[in-house]
C-alpha cells in the first residue's frame, strides 16, 4: 500500500504549498512553473463613452500541478482500473467538483491524473468547469483521455470493443412526442427543433450539437493500441455476441476502431429509438458523423473544454474520446427490448469494457509520458481537420459534411 493522503485546496492554493510536505517528496514532480491567466471584464453601457476595463488574476496563474496527462472517467467502476494500475494515490481534493468524486487522483509526481465527473451531462460539464478553473492547475500542456464505458451498435461494434471518436453529438437537443401518438408515416418520435417532421436538418443551433476533434492524435492513440489484446469477457459474453447475426459486427470479438458517439441523458435502448438517434448524428453532422457508441457526458464534457481552450486555460487539440462498449443499443432477433434491457444478466459486459478501456488506453499514456519533450511537450499532432463545435469558438471554419 503506498502512502496515500489527501491534499485539500483552498483558493488562495499559493498558502498550501509551502505547509505541504507532500510537494517535496519529489523533486521532479510536474508542478507548474506559474503561467500567467488573467480574467478581463468589459463593462459597457450606451451612455459611456469608453468602457471599464477590470483585470484579475485568475486560472492557472501560481498554479501548483501541471499534469501530462488527465484521465477523464465518469464514475467509480471507470476510475478504477486507473488509479489502482497507475498508482494514483493521491487525491488533491478541489473545489466544485462533485460531492460523489471531490478528488483529482494523481501519481508521485503528479505527471498523470485522473477526474471523475459523476454521470450525466450537468455533473460532466459542471465538474470539467471546475477543474478548467482551477488556480491549482495549469493545463495548458495536458492530455485529455475521456475513458467510459457507452452502448454500441451492433451493426459497428460489439461489446468489450474500443473505440475512438472524432464526433460527439449531442441528440437530445430535439422535440419528442410519444411514439403511441405520433402520424403513422413518422418512424419515431424526434423531431429536430424548428422543424415539424422526423429527420429535417434542425432550423435552431444551441451550439453543444456537435463538437469535432483532433483526428490526428485520435489515430495516434489507436495505432498505439492496435497491437493490444482485448478481454473477451465472460463466456456469456462470447455466447451473447453469436446471437447477433453473422453478418453484423457484433457477432465476432472485440476490437480497437474509429467511429462516433452520440451523447444523451436519457438511457435509451431499443431499434426505433437508435435509428432516431442513428439519422440525428447523420443529419446533424451533414453525414460526417457514423453513430455507433452512446454515452451519457462527452458532449457535455466537450462543451466546457471548448470554453476552457477558448481561454487559454487547455488545448483543445489535446482531448482524445475513447467509448467502450459495455452493452448492445438493442437487441439482437427474438427479443423483446424491454426484455432485453431489464435482463442484464443476457449480455453484461460491462467489466470486460472498464478492463479494455486500461488496455487500450494505456499505451497511449504511456507515450505521452516516455516521449514527453520529443512529441507531446510541443504537440507533434497538430490537427490537420476543423476542431471545436458549431459555432467556430476556437476559430477555423467547420466543414462537417464536406471533409472526405
Ligand atoms: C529525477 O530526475 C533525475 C534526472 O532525470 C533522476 O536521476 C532521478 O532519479 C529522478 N528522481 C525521482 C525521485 O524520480
Ligand atoms: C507572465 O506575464 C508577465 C507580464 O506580462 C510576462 O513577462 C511573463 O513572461 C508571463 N509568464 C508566463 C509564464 O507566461
Ligand atoms: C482517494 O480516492 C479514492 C478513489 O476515489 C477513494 O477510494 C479513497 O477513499 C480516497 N482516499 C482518501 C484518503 O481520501
Ligand atoms: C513520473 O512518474 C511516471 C510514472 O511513474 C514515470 O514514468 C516518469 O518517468 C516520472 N517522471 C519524472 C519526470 O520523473
Ligand atoms: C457531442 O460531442 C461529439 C464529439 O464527441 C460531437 O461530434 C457532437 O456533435 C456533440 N454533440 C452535441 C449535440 O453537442
Ligand atoms: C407524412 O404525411 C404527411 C401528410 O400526408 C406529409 O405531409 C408528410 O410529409 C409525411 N411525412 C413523412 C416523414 O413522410
Ligand atoms: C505491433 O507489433 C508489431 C509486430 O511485433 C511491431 O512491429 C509494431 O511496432 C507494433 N506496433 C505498435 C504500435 O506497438
Ligand atoms: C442481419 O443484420 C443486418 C443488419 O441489421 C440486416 O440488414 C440483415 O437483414 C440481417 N440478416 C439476417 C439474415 O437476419
Ligand atoms: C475472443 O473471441 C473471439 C470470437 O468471439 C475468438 O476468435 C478469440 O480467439 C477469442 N480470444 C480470446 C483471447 O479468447
Ligand atoms: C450542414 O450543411 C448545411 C447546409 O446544407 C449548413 O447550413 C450547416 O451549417 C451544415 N452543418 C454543419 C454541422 O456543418
Amino acid at each position: 500500500m503506498k502512502f496515500s493522503s489527501t491534499i485539500s485546496a483552498l483558493w488562495a492554493a499559493s498558502a498550501f504549498v509551502t505547509a505541504n510536505p507532500l510537494l517535496r517528496r519529489d523533486t521532479n514532480a510536474s508542478v507548474s512553473t506559474a503561467s500567467n491567466y488573467t480574467q478581463t471584464a468589459t463593462i459597457s453601457d450606451a451612455a459611456s463613452t469608453t468602457d471599464s476595463i477590470l483585470t484579475v488574476t485568475q486560472g492557472s496563474f501560481g498554479a501548483l500541478f501541471k499534469p501530462k496527462v488527465m484521465i477523464v472517467n465518469m464514475f467509480y467502476k471507470e476510475e478504477s482500473a486507473w488509479i489502482q494500475n497507475l498508482e494514483l494515490m493521491y487525491n488533491i481534493s478541489v473545489p466544485m467538483l462533485s460531492p460523489e468524486y471531490p478528488y483529482v487522483h494523481a501519481n508521485s509526481n503528479y505527471s498523470i491524473m485522473s477526474i471523475t465527473t459523476g454521470e450525466g451531462e450537468i455533473n460532466a460539464a459542471s465538474t470539467i468547469t471546475a477543474l478548467s478553473m482551477s488556480p491549482l492547475f495549469d493545463l495548458t500542456d495536458t492530455y485529455f483521455l475521456i475513458s467510459g464505458i457507452g452502448g454500441g451498435s451492433p451493426d459497428k461494434t460489439t461489446i468489450g470493443s474500443v473505440t475512438f471518436a472524432k464526433y460527439a453529438v449531442q441528440v437530445g437537443l430535439q422535440y419528442e412526442i410519444d411514439s403511441r401518438e405520433i402520424p403513422a408515416n413518422w418512424t419515431y418520435g424526434y423531431v429536430n427543433l424548428k422543424t415539424n417532421q422526423p429527420n429535417v436538418y434542425p432550423a435552431t443551433i444551441y451550439g453543444t450539437e456537435i463538437f469535432e476533434l483532433n483526428e490526428n492524435l485520435m489515430k495516434r492513440a489507436m495505432h498505439l493500441a492496435s497491437n493490444v489484446t482485448l478481454n473477451n469477457g465472460t463466456s456469456g459474453n462470447v455466447a451473447f455476441r453469436q446471437q447477433y447475426n453473422s453478418s453484423q459486427a457484433a457477432y465476432g470479438g472485440p476490437k480497437i476502431l474509429a467511429c462516433d458517439t452520440a451523447t444523451s441523458d436519457v438511457y435509451w435502448s431499443g431499434a426505433v429509438l437508435e435509428q432516431a438517434f442513428s439519422d440525428y448524428v447523420s443529419t446533424v453532422s451533414n453525414n460526417s458523423a457514423t453513430y455507433c457508441s452512446t454515452q451519457q457526458e462527452d458532449n457535455a464534457s466537450l462543451e466546457a473544454f471548448v470554453r476552457a481552450a477558448k481561454h487559454g486555460l487547455i488545448d483543445y487539440s489535446r482531448i482524445t474520446i475513447m467509448p467502450g462498449i459495455s452493452d448492445f443499443d438493442r437487441a439482437p432477433e427474438g427479443y423483446s427490448a424491454t426484455d432485453f434491457f431489464f435482463a442484464k444478466s443476457l449480455q453484461g459486459g460491462s467489466s470486460s469494457a472498464f478492463t479494455n478501456l486500461y488496455i487500450a488506453g494505456l499505451p497511449f499514456v504511456k507515450d505521452i509520458i516516455a516521449q514527453w519533450d520529443t512529441l507531446y511537450k510541443v504537440n507533434q499532432f497538430e490537427p490537420k481537420n476543423y476542431i471545436g463545435d458549431y459555432f467556430e469558438t476556437l476559430g477555423g471554419v467547420k466543414n462537417f459534411g464536406l471533409e472526405d
